[in-house]
């Protein structure tokens, strides 16, 4: 496997392998690797010539200092386990590589972004959306590939790739669950013992939220629910529970027939800030 630190090495790695014509998917990361990325690095390969990866902690998406100093970085593991899944390169840059100077241009993805995430992180889609559009201008792929786990990314990202004209194809993997029905996440390596045995409870509220979407419950109530659930395990601090459409990520009202309906959740559990969504 390749690894590469500098920004021209990946486009020149892109370009010869473009000129080669074989085609490229892309795996962006931000380390601290589990089952979920590794998922989308085997789709990758199955589907591409070549998988490049990136891991960067992307310093311009986190709104929290304390979030950014905590993020786990675990470079040798990731880059063992991603060699072993069929990896070609590793594009792994420092800070100063990605930004040589602060960036001036701003994103706004309007009612897509004044909710859940956006609202609750103000800038985070400005940074996800500029350091996504430098890796898709470096490595050039014809397909990208992106978790469901992080649903309101993936609208975003979509919404990106169409504004802007990206020559590839977004591919989106289910999210990958540990065996109690915990969304993995880089982030849970964080959690205490006792933090850990509550955490599937937050899946287990968004499973009892789609049963009551599918009975037809209305939006309001399925929320003030799922709100009183996750209140009854103190451990819990709720940031946000929306139950939306699938598509805008708007909060709804009412259901309307044929639309799909999302419920996206963020908390806070033992310092660690958790999300996770299904759709109905
Ligand atoms: O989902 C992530 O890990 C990050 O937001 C991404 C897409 C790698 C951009 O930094």
């Amino acid at each position: 496997m390749h690894i590469f630190t500098t920004a021209a090495e990946l486009r020149a790695y892109a370009e010869a392998n473009r000129r080669a014509g074989r085609r490229l998917g892309l795996v962006p990361t931000m380390g601290a690797l589990h089952a979920g990325h590794l998922q989308l690095v085997q789709a990758a390969a199955a589907e591409c010539d070549e998988v490049i990866a990136s891991i960067f902690v992307n310093p311009t998406q986190f709104n929290n200092p304390d979030d950014l100093r905590l993020y786990p970085r675990l470079p040798e593991q990731d880059t063992a386990l991603l060699a072993g899944a069929g990896c070609a390169a590793l594009f792994m840059p420092g800070v100063a590589e990605i930004y040589p100077q602060p960036t001036v241009l701003r994103f706004d993805f309007g009612p897509l972004e004044r909710v859940m995430e956006g609202a609750h992180r103000p800038g985070h889609f400005n940074g996800v959306a500029t350091v996504v559009s430098k890796l898709f201008h470096l490595a050039r792929p014809h397909r990208a590939y992106f978790g469901q786990k992080d649903f309101q990314q993936v609208a975003i990202v979509r919404q990106l790739i169409a504004d802007l004209s990206f020559d590839l194809e977004l591919v989106v993997a289910p999210t990958v669950r540990e065996a109690d029905g915990l969304a993995m996440s880089s982030r849970n390596r964080r959690l205490s013992p006792e933090a850990r045995a509550v955490a599937p409870v937050l899946y287990q509220v968004l499973q009892a939220a789609a049963q009551q979407v599918r009975q037809g419950v209305a939006p309001t109530e399925v929320q003030t629910n799922a709100y009183t659930e996750l209140q009854q395990s103190a451990e819990f601090n709720t940031e946000y529970f929306e139950v939306a459409d699938a598509q805008t990520l708007q909060p709804l009202a009412h259901y309307e027939a044929g639309r799909p309906v999302v419920l996206c959740v963020a908390a806070h559990l033992d310092g660690v800030r958790l999300i996770d969504n299904v759709v109905v």
